[in-house]
């Protein structure tokens, strides 16, 4: 038994709405205890008796951002495609071939090394839970190897070797999908399974046969939808109780009704629309709907190569109409949500003490302070795993 106590925080963020204040259940001038990994005790007195204790005086404390999407498992960048785009060049899923070329002529130890790199860069912006994705593989060999890599670092891994038809599967697309439903899903033991339903990628019909048959082999459903063009990805995610829908950027009223009406989470990619296209207004529909919403960072070297939580909660805030809270919200308990975990997100008792320590005495400083690393440490299961003294 070791307990830890975090005392005099100036701000806690519970997310817990029965006992804290506002959006984000938050409270002012108080302690939590952590004992064996999780939080035991919330108070406004200092507790006695504890084997450590950190002053979080003028401190912000709140849930690790859970990231609920990235593609972390790929070698290479497409710098210059970023580039064209600052000159107008639309974004399409034609580039995603360019990484999978690179990923496929990479050994497992750089894809390993670059995934590690990444998520150095996720847990110091205060990452504490990261979905990984496959999907720059797109054969069964690349597929396999890329959820073996992600498993060493995650739980939270993800199918996705319905990214885009491959190049050598142009002429004969449904060849691939057999190829993704006879063979790379029976091999994978992915935790989801994920498709790119949309302009480019896969059709309705070869999203839902994908989807249905990662279902069968144990698999969670969630998918991209709606990134490039408005389809059925919604429905097909509503239908199959799928727990996140990703993207949405061209959703229909309907297709915000749907997910209002379900349990499965509305995913916004901050980053994604910052660095591709922008619907400024995007997440205010689905948040005036009531839709449960998640902010994700979807990094990847193509449509959103960052790997910064606070980052995407300021492009949340300044240019999809969240409010400070509800972005917040968004990156903490919305993203446990949309992966339907009921371990973290939270500070109550009973949770896993994922915590990330602010150099700031609100989470408003998240947003107001742009750019700036505010983290000062962060603890998972209670074990400080980074701190930056000042
Ligand atoms: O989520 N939309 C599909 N996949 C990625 C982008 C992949 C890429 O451009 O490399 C996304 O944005
Ligand atoms: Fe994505």
């Amino acid at each position: 038994m070791s307990s830890t106590a975090f005392t005099n925080i100036a701000t806690l963020v519970t997310n817990d709405l029965t006992h804290g204040n506002g959006a984000l259940g938050a409270l002012q001038h108080v302690s939590i205890v952590v004992e064996d990994g999780l939080i035991s005790q919330i108070s406004n007195a200092d507790p006695s008796g504890v084997d450590h204790v950190i002053d979080c005086s003028g401190k912000t404390l709140l849930p690790g951002f859970v990231d609920s999407h990235s593609h972390l498992i790929f070698a290479g960048d497409r710098a210059e495609e970023f580039a064209a785009r600052s000159q107008g060049q639309r974004y399409s899923s034609g580039g995603i071939s360019t990484t999978v070329a690179a990923t496929r002529a990479a050994s497992d130890e750089q894809l390993k090394a670059n995934a590690q790199a990444l998520l150095n860069e996720a847990l110091h912006s205060g990452t504490t839970t990261i979905e990984i994705k496959s999907g720059y593989g797109l054969t069964e060999r690349d597929e396999f190897r890329s959820i073996e890599i992600a498993a060493q670092f995650t739980d939270e891994t993800t199918l996705l070797a319905a990214h885009v038809i491959p190049t050598e599967f142009k002429s004969d697309p449904d060849a691939y999908v057999n190829l993704v439903i006879k063979s790379i899903i029976p091999q994978s033991n992915a935790k989801w399974i994920d498709v790119f339903c949309d302009q480019g990628a896969f059709t309705p019909e070869q999203s839902e046969a994908i989807l249905r048959a990662g279902i069968a082999a144990g698999m969670l459903p969630r998918i991209h939808a709606n990134q490039l063009s408005a389809g059925k990805g919604v429905e097909i995610a509503v239908a199959l109780n799928a727990a996140s829908a990703d993207h949405l950027s061209k959703s229909t009223d309907r297709d915000i009704e749907l997910l209002a009406a379900s349990d499965t989470v509305a995913t916004i990619l901050p980053g994604a629309e910052f660095s591709t296209h922008l619907e400024p207004n995007l997440g205010r529909r689905f948040l005036d709907a009531g839709a449960t919403v998640a902010i994700a960072s979807d990094c990847n070297p193509g449509s959103s190569y960052t790997t910064s939580m606070p980052f995407c909660i300021a492009a949340a805030i300044s240019l999809l109409g969240f409010s400070v809270e509800e972005a917040v919200h968004a990156a903490t308990l919305g993203g446990a949500k949309a992966l339907r975990r009921n371990d973290i997100g939270m500070i109550a008792v009973g949770m896993k003490a994922d915590l990330v320590l602010l150099d700031s005495p609100s989470y408003i400083h998240l947003a107001y302070r742009p750019g700036v690393n505010l983290i000062h440490s962060i603890y998972k299961s209670g074990k400080a795993v980074r701190t930056w003294q000042k």
